[in-house]
């Protein structure tokens, strides 16, 4: 089967994408500078799938090494994961949110040009929808004002997707918006590493109730929700994975613009999930209840039929499945991938 280029491929759903790429016969490259990850991730890959896989530690915007790689190889099918991803960094540093994630998509788009390779998958996200929009999201609505760089840069790079493919007629360029992806492989070998202080809610969580942290803060309980917390589409990393596949398959077979949410369309609450977390693990995780965080919106979940329809994937894993993966995750690797 045909080789696929996985850009940014070692970070937390790259890694695992590769490795439902090689479950499903498919030959993976992965090309990351390790700036948000470790090269562990890549044996740890190979452990669980019993296969082996190309590895190039590089920056994608050094378009010589990246010029290198697509020459040593033939790639039909490139996923663009290269980003940098926290939302309040991108607040206070926009133009080195701007410089590599604008310019990782633009040198992988000239590099693509230059050796033939026409079909490119890309992760975005549910941010793109903004504030306008009602809920459940779907793909028809207009995309929204972002509440931060980090969203912009999101929007601005599917613009530059959609405005590639309108040139060539014979890309096929999809898109996938992803809503809140947790979890972590059931093997307990790979998962999220976040460096430093965690942004997002269950690595927080989970390191609180490990004890690397002493509490977590829920952020507000007063919005016009059932229990006043925020409602998340969470999403298993895993089924999130199984829908790249998905689509490479999709894009091999068809030309255009796509764009597909991958979520699970079902809402659960902060407080629903962290309790859900501490039943099934047995834990505790001690949390209190704080002011509101600037830029969350109270709602958001995917209507998820277009990729059910068109891709034929849908989510198997339940919450309670992502609570208990990435619960294993952090009992085996406290520390993450350092030792
Ligand atoms: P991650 O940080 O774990 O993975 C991204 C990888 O890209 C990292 O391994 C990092 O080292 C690499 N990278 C960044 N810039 C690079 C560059 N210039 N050259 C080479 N490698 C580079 O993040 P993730 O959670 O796996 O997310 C993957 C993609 O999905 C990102 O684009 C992210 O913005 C997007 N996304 C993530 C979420 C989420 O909740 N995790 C939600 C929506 C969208
Ligand atoms: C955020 C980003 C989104 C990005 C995604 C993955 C915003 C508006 N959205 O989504 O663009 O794609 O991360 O990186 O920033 N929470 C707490 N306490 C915490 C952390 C979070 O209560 O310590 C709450 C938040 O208020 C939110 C929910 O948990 O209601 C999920 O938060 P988080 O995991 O950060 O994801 P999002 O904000 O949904």
């Amino acid at each position: 089967m045909s080789q696929i280029l996985l850009a940014g491929g070692a970070g937390f759903i790259g890694s695992h994408t590769a490795v439902e790429l090689l479950d499903t016969g498919y030959e993976v490259i992965i090309a990351d500078n390790l700036m948000n990850s470790s090269a562990k991730s890549i044996t740890r890959i190979e452990q669980i799938t019993g296969n082996q896989l190309k590895f190039y530690q590089l920056d994608i915007r050094d378009t010589e090494k990246l010029e290198a790689l697509f020459q040593e190889n033939d790639i039909s099918t490139v996923i663009h994961f290269a980003g940098l991803k926290a939302v309040g960094e991108s607040i206070g540093k926009p133009v080195m949110y701007y410089r590599n994630n604008i310019d990782t998509t633009l040198s992988l788009l000239e590099c693509m040009n230059k050796y033939n390779v026409k079909n490119i998958i890309f992760s975005s996200s549910a941010t793109v929808y903004g504030e306008e929009n009602p809920v459940p999201y779907n793909e028809e609505m207009k995309k929204g004002s972002c509440t931060n760089p980090y969203g912009w840069t999101k929007a601005m790079m599917e613009q530059i997707l959609e405005d590639t493919a309108k040139s060539d007629k014979s890309m096929s360029v999809i898109i996938l918006r992803y809503f809140n992806p947790i979890g972590a492989h059931e093997t307990g070998l790979i998962g999220e590493d976040p460096q430093g202080i965690p942004n997002n809610l269950m690595p927080c969580a989970a390191q609180t109730a490990i004890g690397i942290r002493d509490h977590l803060t829920i952020f507000g309980n007063d919005y016009d929700t059932p229990d006043g917390t925020c409602l998340r589409d969470y999403i298993h990393v895993t089924d999130l994975a199984k829908g790249h596949v998905k689509a490479v398959e999709y894009a091999q077979k068809n030309k255009g613009v796509e764009i597909f949410n991958l979520g699970t369309g079902n809402p659960y609450s902060v407080t629903e999930i962290v309790e859900t977390f501490e039943k099934v693990n047995g834990v505790t995780v001690n949390h209190v209840y704080g002011p509101r965080r600037d830029g969350d919106l109270p709602n958001c979940y995917a209507n998820a039929d277009k990729a059910m329809k068109m891709l034929g994937w849908k989510t198997e894993k339940t919450l309670e499945d992502m609570c208990r993966d990435l619960w294993k995750w952090q009992q085996m690797n406290p520390n993450g991938y350092k030792d």
